[in-house]
């Protein structure tokens, strides 16, 4: 039967009760009418089913495999090995009946420290873009969808539930929004998750702008709008604005304001049919893909988690010590050695089928080599630790020094404070490095981490999150198996204070104003000749790549860049090869230059081939803030090829016809010159003579939108925060300053909707904070009432 008809016979009841969550993971099942659910899950780097169908809690899911998590895979600049993960992936939710899988997550990473950058790709849309494509056609290969997410401007985790994201129109729709844009006009996405965040003032959740102008009119998409769990604000307004389902279940709350809402003529029926109509339509294609029993093959999947790792992992530098091999006389020293950091916390956890760690592995090549832990989070432990390690290291010629970030560094919920690796492992390596020199670091950690020590190593191998088959990878490139051919997603800068948006990040409880506009990663430090430690696009390779014969030819909608690359070292390997463009007309303020596209060739020893790349006018389009729209700027362009973004092997100068000649009116000064982004300037892109506040002097009447943070001067709401902090602490391995930062965060609304409590007693206990006793003690008597759908 066709969704239209099956409308027809739905009630109003069902149909509300259609646009919400039965529980924490299914849509409703209404067997009269042969709608069955459709069941989602996270995502994104392995599959997190839980064992019950009404919990979110990050422990509870069954055994699956892990793969590197997308700030690794985004490393490997593969598109290829993107796809085979999303299969395997896919093959995985196939054998658990899920329908779709909630990724791949796609926000920018806006500054290194956002708590959830593991979860994220890059720094950079196009990249971005590409790598997610992938790992999408791939998922969809096998008949399982995915949810683009979060959409959008998420990129952070503090007060993400009531944060307003305050950002320009131009780096809106050229940084955030891009891979979100590029992927859904080229492929056919099945659906999209708004974020918890505002964007300029409204929820993402009843954002028109985003949810019906871009999404569904400019981009024409034509899959189902998600909530993020328990994102919902005001869910008639919601519904209004384009968000067709609320996930999780609302336990009826929701459905009954849409039944009274239509009751009350403030919202029409027709715009419930419609998004009963497209969850109707999607639960219908998955239906005729639906397949009993599904056998997976946990080992092959173990080892594609061991070929992503394999092509992820980046050389930062190699002082001619690596490969080693087998009988050299080296050391491990590190407790990630045995107990490796493989992924993050949060929703994105997966229960590993299996773990490799390189101790064990290292042992097999090596019968009788010597580890010691170096390092422990009980300070205690430290002194003792320390000198066991430098003992060792006197010992013996070369050091595998395991370090990096462990586990309670990265999570959803909070976002980092520093970009260090942990006190005490640092001060482990000064004392071995007084007496060996020796050193090669194994860096363990999904963000971005200022490797200050560098001086003090020989070689660093960077492993990012190696996902559960990762160590294996980490000994096949300690000996020269494997060629390191991994690339850096993400800068990597000196210092804390040269991250663009140093000065504005995280911003406070109530808005987080993105001054830097476009200059995210390396648009920033290459426009401004900021120093890095790594430039964006960095990596090394046992053996040497030689780029030549360059030539470009210009077509009527294209240029074709050609060349050779040859292998001219001693071992096998790969290199990316990367072409920006510079856009170098005056009509506005550019960064100095922008990926345009990458192609990732492997040779044999001596092996030599021909590279042709070719870009579309088109992709070099800018947001225009006089006419609104993306433009091809008239003028004079470069196209530079290299091996990263600051190591250029040919520039080639162009000159092309666009859209637009005359100049952008708009014209900040700083966005040219780089005094400091300010907020006159800012309040010019933003085109508003105000800039809100971040911060609100928050007095009572606290709301569902208050945060624990902004609540905690209060004795109950002092309370509240311990208690909030003491759960999250016993679901995550976190510390207590991390989960009391978490606990910040969080508001009634969420937890409400996240099922802390039910929304009564919450209405009672705001009541009471706000000193309305009588009305706290009627909502106390007040009755759930029974949901007519059976939702609990
Ligand atoms: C996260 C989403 C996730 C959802 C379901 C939310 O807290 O932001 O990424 O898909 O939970 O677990």
């Amino acid at each position: 039967m066709n969704a239209q008809k099956i409308i027809q016979q739905m009630t109003l009841q069902e149909k509300a009760g259609l646009l919400s969550g039965k529980d924490s993971w299914n849509t409703l099942n209404i067997s009269r009418l042969n709608i069955e659910s459709i069941r989602m899950s996270d995502g994104p780097h392995g599959l997190r089913k839980q064992y019950y169908d009404n919990s979110v809690d990050d422990n509870e899911s069954i055994p699956a495999t892990c793969f590197p998590p997308a700030t690794t895979v985004a490393c490997s600049f593969n598109k290829e090995i993107a796809y085979i993960m999303g299969e395997a992936i896919a093959r995985e939710c196939l054998s658990e009946k899920v329908d779709i899988l909630l990724a791949p997550g796609i926000n920018i990473k806006r500054n290194p420290l956002c708590g959830r950058n593991f979860e994220y790709f890059s720094e950079d849309p196009y990249l971005t873009s590409q790598i997610a494509m992938a790992f999408i056609k791939g998922v969809q290969s096998k008949g399982v969808g995915v949810c683009l997410k979060h959409y959008a401007a998420n990129s952070q985790e503090a007060y993400r539930f009531s944060n307003d994201s305050i950002v320009d129109k131009r780096s809106l729709n050229e940084i955030y929004l891009y891979s979100f844009r590029k992927i859904i006009e080229e492929l056919d996405i099945e659906s999209v998750m708004c974020s918890y965040n505002m964007i300029n003032g409204i929820y993402s959740c009843e954002n028109k702008y985003l949810l019906n102008d871009l999404l569904r009119e400019e981009w024409n998409f034509k899959g189902i709008v998600v909530s993020d769990w328990g994102a919902t604000n005001d869910r008639v307004e919601s519904l209004k604005a384009g968000l067709d389902l609320e996930m999780p279940s609302s336990k009826g709350l929701n459905d009954k304001k849409i039944v009274d809402a239509v009751i009350n003529k403030q919202l029409s029926e027709d715009v419930i049919n419609t998004s009963v109509e497209r969850i109707l339509n999607l639960q219908e294609n998955f239906k005729k893909k639906i397949i009993d029993s599904f056998p997976l093959d946990k080992i092959e999947n173990h080892n594609i988690a061991y070929e992503v790792a394999k092509e992820s992992f980046v050389l930062l530098k190699n002082d001619n010590i690596l490969p080693l091999n087998v009988d050299d006389d080296f050391v491990i020293i590190g407790d990630l050695a045995k107990n490796p950091h493989i992924q993050g916390w949060g929703s994105s956890r997966v229960n590993p089928t299996y773990i490799n760690n390189t101790f064990y592995e290292l042992k097999k090549r090596k019968e009788g080599i010597k580890y010691s832990r170096g390092y422990s989070d009980i300070p205690e432990e430290c002194a003792t630790l320390v000198s066991q390690a430098v003992k060792l290291a006197k010992e013996h010629k070369i050091i595998l020094l395991f370090i990096g970030l462990t586990d309670e560094y990265e999570s959803e919920g909070a976002d980092r404070i520093s970009l260090k690796i942990p006190n005490n492992q640092y001060r482990l390596l000064e004392e071995l490095y007084k007496v060996n020199k020796n050193i090669v670091v194994i860096l363990n950690g999904g963000g971005v981490l200022n490797v200050e020590f560098l001086e003090h190593t020989k070689a660093i191998l960077y492993t990012l999150l190696p996902g559960q088959a990762g160590s294996r990878a980490v000994v096949d490139m300690l000996f020269g198996d494997v060629n390191p051919s991994g690339k850096l997603a993400e800068s990597c800068p000196k210092k804390i204070c040269d991250i663009p948006s140093y000065k504005f990040y995280p911003g406070g409880s109530r808005a987080s104003n993105y001054l830097e506009s476009i200059y995210v990663g390396y648009r920033y430090y290459d426009t401004y000749n900021i120093d890095v430690r790594f430039p964006f696009g960095y990596g090394l390779s046992y053996t040497n790549f030689q780029l030549s014969n360059f030539s470009i030819n210009k077509q009527k909608d294209k240029f074709i860049v050609e060349l050779d690359i040859e292998n001219t070292g001693n071992y096998s390997g790969s290199e990316v090869v990367q072409l920006y463009v510079r856009n170098k007309t005056d009509n506005t303020f550019f960064a100095s230059q922008e990926l345009k596209k990458f192609e990732k060739i492997f040779l044999k020893i001596n092996e030599k081939r021909h590279l042709s790349m070719d870009v579309e006018f088109n992709d070099l389009m800018y947001f225009d803030f006089d006419s609104d729209k993306f433009e091809l700027a008239t003028g004079n362009y470069e196209v530079a090829i290299g091996t990263s973004s600051r190591d250029i092997k040919h520039i080639f100068k162009l000159e092309i016809q666009g859209s637009k000649t005359e100049k952008v009116f708009i014209r900040p000064k700083s966005y040219h010159e780089h005094t400091q982004f300010n907020n006159d300037d800012f309040k010019l892109l933003i085109n508003s003579d105000v800039i809100p506040p971040q911060n609100k002097k928050i007095s009572r009447p606290f709301t569902f939108n208050t945060s624990l943070k902004e609540m905690r001067k209060t004795m109950f709401g002092k309370i509240l925060h311990s208690l909030v902090t003491k759960n999250i602490k016993e679901n995550a391995i976190l510390n207590e300053e991390s989960a009391s930062r978490q606990a910040d965060y969080v508001t009634f609304r969420t937890m409400v909707l996240l099922g802390g409590f039910s929304y009564y007693k919450a209405e009672a206990i705001l009541h009471f904070m706000n000193r309305e006793i009588f009305k706290g003690i009627l909502s106390l008597f007040k009755k759930e009432r029974k949901d007519p759908n059976g939702k609990e």
